[in-house]
């Protein structure tokens, strides 16, 4: 570039050109690479602050022409779009990720987010020959659509709590947080090393005789009492593995998720999500691992993924609507659960969830239905169509005196439990619990429960014939095996226009 002393200007201009061209994915990973190199101080936020218009690569060079106000993907500084967006790939090994299962790669991630956040139709590359380590990270967008995030290698955080950073988030560790569009893919595997997590000695399994129920960690966790009288708070907080927080028309596929410290995925306040052909696994008696937990989220799809862990294979909480889960393979674990709700007398509200087309094994429940004494809201629109079981307890359960401790008194309100159907339902259950068991409220009674072609038999061992059943208004299209003889006609007066069951 020589350009004389007296043309400052042009060199500053080609060189402003050149960083805005360069992500536009005309150029080689490794020219991006050269700029990339140069470490961006700090950048602890993994992109907390930047827009999708390339802040990070340019940030010196470029006005802030992607602010809140631009409508995402257009820049209007921009000099050239490309005509038909391609995709560029940004490897994680050239932002300096060594992947050799010990190095901590965590900048290389963060910086490699930043440059592919600014792209559209941009690919984050965690090749296939590598073992990636990285600590608590926030994902943040917006970003340019088209975002993809490709696991083909391993994935994983550091090696349990004494490993974990000090100053990291101890209750969560992968998060894309404020995202249009994001996919998250790849034939890899995301390895939670949750080992260490699972023996503190403040879990469930290592507390005599407390009850396993998922919402074991983040409900009743701040009152766990140690052996001796002493509070176990802290110790107890244990990360999920994937959280997807605030984000929309999300799709996460193909991938391998395994040994998650807790919760494997959570996905809340979302909306348009697929989830599709993932495999989840955990040890049954790891504490508080539930597959994929849904919780303020909308327009879900769960299809064509196999769970096996040691809590809820998926569990579905307040404010889930629209939630479509079909050709899951769930056990062992603790079976579908929607709930628990309506804890601490709160409103709870999730409708129009279908299972269809699933396979429970060796679990401790099927398809449950909890909420606690003293709530208010509904559930309802919740369809149950070919489910096969295999050695369950308590295959179907609605539970409305939901407890941890045993020791809740009875109140005066509840969820509404409403429209709820089970249709072809079948398999074996194991005999230490009913198959069929409808505990519900004695003053919020549960109300138009449809059953056709429910038929359970014992895994092993002597016919329960006595399902328990309480409470509950319905209809069984054909007759129920065992049979149940409790589902009362037509509605409870009780519930007549009551404002407490309302939802949206
Ligand atoms: C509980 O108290 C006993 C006896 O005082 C003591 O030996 C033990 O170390 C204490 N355990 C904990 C976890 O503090
Ligand atoms: C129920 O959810 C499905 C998606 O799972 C959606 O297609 C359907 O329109 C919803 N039904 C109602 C009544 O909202
Ligand atoms: C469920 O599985 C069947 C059989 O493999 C397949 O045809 C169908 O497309 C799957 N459903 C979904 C929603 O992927
Ligand atoms: C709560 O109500 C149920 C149903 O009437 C009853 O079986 C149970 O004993 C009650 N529990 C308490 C703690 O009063
Ligand atoms: C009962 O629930 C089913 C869904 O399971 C629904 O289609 C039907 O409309 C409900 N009936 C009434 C009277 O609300």
């Amino acid at each position: 570039m020589g350009g004389g002393p007296s043309r400052l200007g042009l060199p500053r201009l080609l060189m402003v050109v050149a960083l805005v061209l360069l992500p536009l994915c005309g150029f080689g990973v490794h020219g991006r690479n050269h700029i990339h190199k140069k470490p961006h101080g700090g950048g602890g936020g993994g992109g907390r602050q930047h827009r999708g218009g390339g802040t990070v690569v340019s940030s010196p060079a470029v006005p802030p022409a992607d602010e809140q106000t631009q409508p995402p993907g257009i820049v209007p500084s921009d000099p050239v779009i490309p005509a038909q967006p391609e995709q560029c790939v940004f490897d994680v090994r050239a932002f300096g990720a060594v992947g050799d299962g010990t190095t901590d790669d965590t900048e290389a991630f963060r910086a490699a987010w930043r440059a592919a956040c600014a792209v559209e139709s941009a690919v984050i590359s965690v090749p296939s020959d590598g073992t990636f380590t990285i600590t608590t990270t926030t994902f943040t967008g917006p970003c340019k659509p088209g975002l993809v995030f490709q696991v083909d290698g391993v994935l994983m955080p550091p090696d349990g709590p004494d490993c974990w950073p000090p100053s990291d988030n101890r209750r969560q560790w992968l998060v894309f947080s404020n995202l249009d569009g994001l996919t998250l893919r790849g034939a890899g595997t995301i390895e939670g090393n949750g080992e260490g997590w699972w023996n503190l000695p403040c879990k469930p399994h290592r507390l005599a005789r407390l009850n396993t129920g998922s919402e074991f960690a983040l409900v009743t966790l701040n009152s766990v009492q140690g052996p001796n009288g002493s509070t176990l708070r802290g110790p107890c907080d244990s990360p999920t593995l994937v959280r997807f927080f605030m984000s929309r028309n999300l799709v996460v596929e193909g991938l391998r998720v395994e040994n998650s410290p807790e919760f494997h995925f959570r996905f809340d306040g979302c909306s348009d999500v697929r989830v599709d052909g993932l495999s989840i696994r955990s040890p049954a008696n790891s504490p508080n691992t539930d597959g994929i937990h849904v919780e303020n989220t909308q327009r879900v799809a769960i299809y064509n993924s196999m769970i096996s862990n040691g809590d809820d294979c998926i569990s579905i909480g307040t404010g889930s609507y629209d939630v479509d889960i079909q050709n899951v393979s769930c056990g062992p674990g603790h079976g579908i659960s929607i709930g628990s709700l309506g804890v601490h007398n709160s409103q709870a509200c999730v409708a129009n969830v279908t299972v269809r087309n699933a396979v429970i094994r060796n679990s401790d429940n099927g398809l449950r239905i909890k909420t606690w004494q003293g709530g208010m809201g509904s559930v309802s629109g919740i369809n149950f169509d070919t489910v096969s079981m295999e050695n369950v307890r308590n295959c179907i359960i609605i539970d409305q005196y939901y407890c941890l401790d045993k020791r809740c008194m009875n109140q005066s309100t509840a969820v509404h439990v409403t429209d709820v159907s089970y249709a072809n339902v079948r398999g074996s259950y194991d005999v230490r619990a009913a198959p069929i068991h409808f505990a519900c409220s004695d003053t919020v009674p549960c109300t138009n429960i449809t059953m056709s072609e429910v038929e359970l038999l014992p895994f092993s061992g002597e016919l329960v014939d006595d399902p328990f059943c309480w409470s509950a208004y319905g209809l069984q299209q054909t007759p129920t095996i065992p049979p149940i003889y409790c589902l009362q006609d037509g509605l409870p007066d009780s519930l007549l226009d009551n404002p407490d069951l309302r939802c949206r």
